[in-house]
């Protein structure tokens, strides 16, 4: 059986095997520490095992509840930011037709809310939801957001307007904690069904959970199969699992032989533009975890070949404190081929016969001889074909990566001290209570 694999042979012109092996003890040591529960941010260690813990039940009761909104809904509404969208919105862009809102099909459309403070964006999101039926998944691990909490607050409305009370709680599912928050009071109170996010995952961990697997099911795609992928691959990365053949483990030690050399950002590139929200969600996963105590990869990512005509100039030639990580995609779901032209107008008969997959691996492949070439060392994560059970085994991958990562940095990659600074900001121009103090500060300031 084909697997997620990772190539690094395109920056041994940067580091050296050996600079690479000698991380290795610290992978395998990292890892066991991730299993055991000894390193820091051990509280917040459930996801390590989820893939293998979570239980046929669960996945049954998602698959209901998804199965009855999929029913009842045109539309559904995905309301939550940060770790709360990102891991369903990558994975349900990563296997959905590219114009599915476009085509008719017996998957209702999923939209997304609560991921920005945008005044136009809501108002044009509930005139959309005017003319369609729809129905509402909210998710805050905190269940004190304030994105989402407005978001919630208007489409919630909404829905009794629309459709009553009591019909409007039928069309609510709400993914929060399973005691504190606002979300959880109110979930009680109204009587919506609801998931818990244990209480030991945090949100960028979360996707293996109904937080993820909840809208995944909901778009239509089989949750079984992501699980299944996810659990394989947590069977390649555990610390019995050697070095040369644990791909979570190479990556997190070539990353970090990287970083040692000045390679501070590493860049995401996808060739496939469906993978754009994977490297949101890889963006989010590694920003968070390991940007802390003044350290940690820059992460960015860019879309291959659009941004080889924007960014291309800077990979090329810009500060050398760059690396890419590519997803290459193997084999593609579809075939179409650059058509032959009598008139060969355009000089492009030279292509005809080939497919656009082609045309776009020598673009890959050419880009990544000019950057090597250019001072970018190369990493490749292989996926054999983009479907449930390959990006199941991708999210774990990057998952365990990032704790092993985190640890070889010495930081917490489990906690996001720094998010909070900006909230208490706003919170304090907002006039929010409790907040008179820092609202008093910040005025003085401004001053
Ligand atoms: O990874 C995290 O913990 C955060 O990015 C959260 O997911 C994000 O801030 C949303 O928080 P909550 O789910 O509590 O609304």
């Amino acid at each position: 059986m084909e697997n997620v694999t990772i190539d690094y042979s395109q920056v041994l012109d940067f580091v050296s095997n050996d600079e690479i092996t000698r991380f290795e003890s610290a992978t395998i040591k990292n890892i066991e520490a991730l299993y055991a529960q000894t390193g820091k941010g051990n509280d917040f260690l459930g996801w390590v095992n989820l893939p293998e813990e979570i239980t046929p039940s669960i996945i049954a009761d998602i698959e209901a509840t998804a199965a009855e909104l999929r029913r009842k809904a045109e539309v559904v509404v995905i309301v939550g930011i940060g770790g709360s969208y990102l891991g369903a919105k990558a994975v349900i862009d990563a296997l959905s037709h590219s114009f599915s809102a476009n085509m008719p099909s017996h998957n209702p459309q999923i939209v997304y809310a609560g991921h920005n403070i945008g005044e136009d964006y809501m108002y044009e999101l509930l005139e959309f939801l005017k003319t369609k039926s729809f129905a509402v998944v909210v998710i805050s691990k905190s269940g004190t957001t304030t994105e989402p909490a407005i978001a919630f607050r208007l489409l919630k409305l909404e829905l009794e307007e629309r459709y009553g009370k009591a019909a409007a709680q039928k069309r609510i599912v709400a993914i929060t904690d399973k005691e504190r928050g606002a979300l959880k009071t109110l979930a009680d109170l109204e009587g919506y069904k609801t998931y818990e996010i244990p209480d030991n995952v945090g949100g960028r961990f979360s996707v293996l959970t109904p937080v993820g697997l909840l809208p995944i099911a909901i778009a239509g795609f089989c949750i079984r199969k992501l699980v299944a992928g996810a659990q394989i691959m947590q069977s390649q990365t555990n610390a019995s699992v050697p070095f040369a053949e644990n791909p979570a483990a190479q990556y997190a030690a070539v990353r970090n032989a990287l970083y040692a050399k000045g390679k501070t950002t590493e860049i995401m590139v996808n060739y496939n533009p469906k993978l754009h929200y994977v490297a949101e969600w890889w963006k989010q996963l590694y920003g968070e975890s390991e940007g802390k105590e003044n350290k940690g990869i820059f992460p960015a990512s860019v879309d291959f070949s659009t941004d080889l005509h924007s960014m291309g100039q800077y990979i090329q030639e810009g500060i050398r404190n760059i690396f890419e990580t590519v997803i290459s995609v193997n084999t593609l779901t579809h075939n179409i081929q650059v058509p032959w032209d009598n008139d060969d107008f355009d000089k492009l008969n030279f292509l005809a016969g080939k497919r656009i997959d082609y045309v776009n691996k020598m673009a890959e492949l050419g880009t990544t001889i000019a950057h090597v070439d250019g001072g970018v060392p190369n990493i490749r994560i292989l996926l054999p074909k983009l479907n449930e059970y390959f990006v199941g085994q991708l999210l774990y991958f990057f998952e365990i990566g990032c704790g092993i990562s985190g640890y070889i940095l010495n930081v917490n990659p489990f906690d996001q001290p720094g998010v909070e600074a900006y909230k208490k900001n706003m919170f304090a121009l907002l006039e929010k209570p409790g907040f008179e103090a820092e609202t008093k500060k910040i005025k003085e300031r401004l001053q």
